[in-house]
């Protein structure tokens, strides 16, 4: 799907200050403390429920706290009502009851550009995102509403097109590039807004393991900024070697939410499995060797080498 103008949430509603689109400051010089933003949580979403208009009851009452710098992993089953919860965080969905705060303001009382200068959200499908006939306007679109122009704008969208490897297809035509390619275009997109708050919902769909690892390496690179990152995944593995916290949804709500080491432990697989997830391969492993919670290759290889194994 293309043409058809800017989409919604993509800063397209006028242009704000780029130093401090609603009151707040630019990402880079964010600090990776909660202190650094007053104490202030990220996000703070409060008895979330919505309905969509057809009835569907996406979303039963999410509670969820976000502190500044974290980096959260949502996963769930197909129709939990994961990609429902995060349009909420950059206002293209608005709640059916309950509140979402987004750096401390009710988001349904902000405007769509000053939200779009905090919440970054990469679609999970690219093709309802990118609009433009060419790489590098696609790029430019969102921080330019945001007010950069000139020298500053063409740094933003050197550095997010370097970060995704697509720095030499500027001028490519994003129907060219092929499905992985668009999704990282989608987020290099979102990468040159340098938004505090970055969302990406199933980044990881369709890439290769080198698709995957720079995934984890732009997330890594956003969470050494002091950035907030949220990603919705049903790759496990990515999950656990990537995100700090992973939060689990099961028919609208909210049923497990802690570090990878809690959440992937045996105790948790029944949880799981109700919301047809399996916990990564070195968790499992760990566990039947009675290793105790091991969702990273890392924590299995410490564990075995604990144990004295060759
Ligand atoms: N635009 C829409 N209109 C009506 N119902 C919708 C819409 N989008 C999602 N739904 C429904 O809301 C529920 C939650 O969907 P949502 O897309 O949030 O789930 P998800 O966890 O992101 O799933 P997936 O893993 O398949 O992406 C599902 O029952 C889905 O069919
Ligand atoms: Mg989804």
């Amino acid at each position: 799907m293309s043409g058809g103008g800017a989409p919604a949430g993509r800063a397209g509603g006028g242009t704000v200050d780029a130093s401090g689109a609603g009151g707040v400051p630019a990402a880079g010089s964010l600090t990776t403390s909660a202190s650094g933003t007053g104490g202030v949580p990220a996000l703070r979403v409060r008895g979330l429920v919505h309905v969509y208009p057809e009835g569907t009851r996406a979303l039963d009452g999410v509670d969820l706290d976000v502190a500044p710098g974290e980096l959260v992993a949502i996963v769930g089953q197909n129709g939990s009502g994961k990609s429902t919860l995060v349009r909420h965080l950059n206002g293209l969905l608005r709640p059916t009851e309950g509140s979402v705060e987004v750096l401390g303001d009710d988001a349904s009382r902000l405007r769509v550009a000053a939200l779009a200068g905090r919440v970054g959200l990469v679609f999970q499908d690219p093709d309802r995102q990118i609009f433009s006939r060419r790489v590098r306007p696609e790029v430019a679109f969102g921080p330019s509403n945001l007010g950069l122009k000139g020298k500053a704008l063409d740094a933003v969208v050197d550095a997010a097109l370097a970060a995704v490897g697509l720095a030499d297809q500027a001028a490519s035509n994003p129907y060219d590039l092929g499905y992985s390619r668009r999704k990282l275009l989608a987020i290099a997109s979102i990468l040159a807004m340098r938004t505090p708050i970055v969302v990406l919902d199933e980044p990881t769909t369709g890439q290769d393991l080198r698709g995957i690892d720079l995934v984890r390496s732009i997330v890594a690179a956003l969470a050494a900024e002091g950035r907030t990152v949220l990603a919705i995944s049903h790759d496990m593995r990515f999950v656990a070697e990537t995100f700090a916290r992973v939060v689990v949804m099961r028919g609208g709500r909210i049923v497990l939410d802690g570090p990878p080491g809690e959440v992937f432990a045996e105790q948790a697989w029944p949880v799981l499995a109700s919301t047809y997830l399996e916990a990564p391969l070195t968790a499992r492993v760990g566990a039947r060797l009675g290793l105790g919670s091991t969702p990273t290759e890392a924590s299995l290889v410490d564990a075995l080498a604990a144990r004295g194994a060759p």
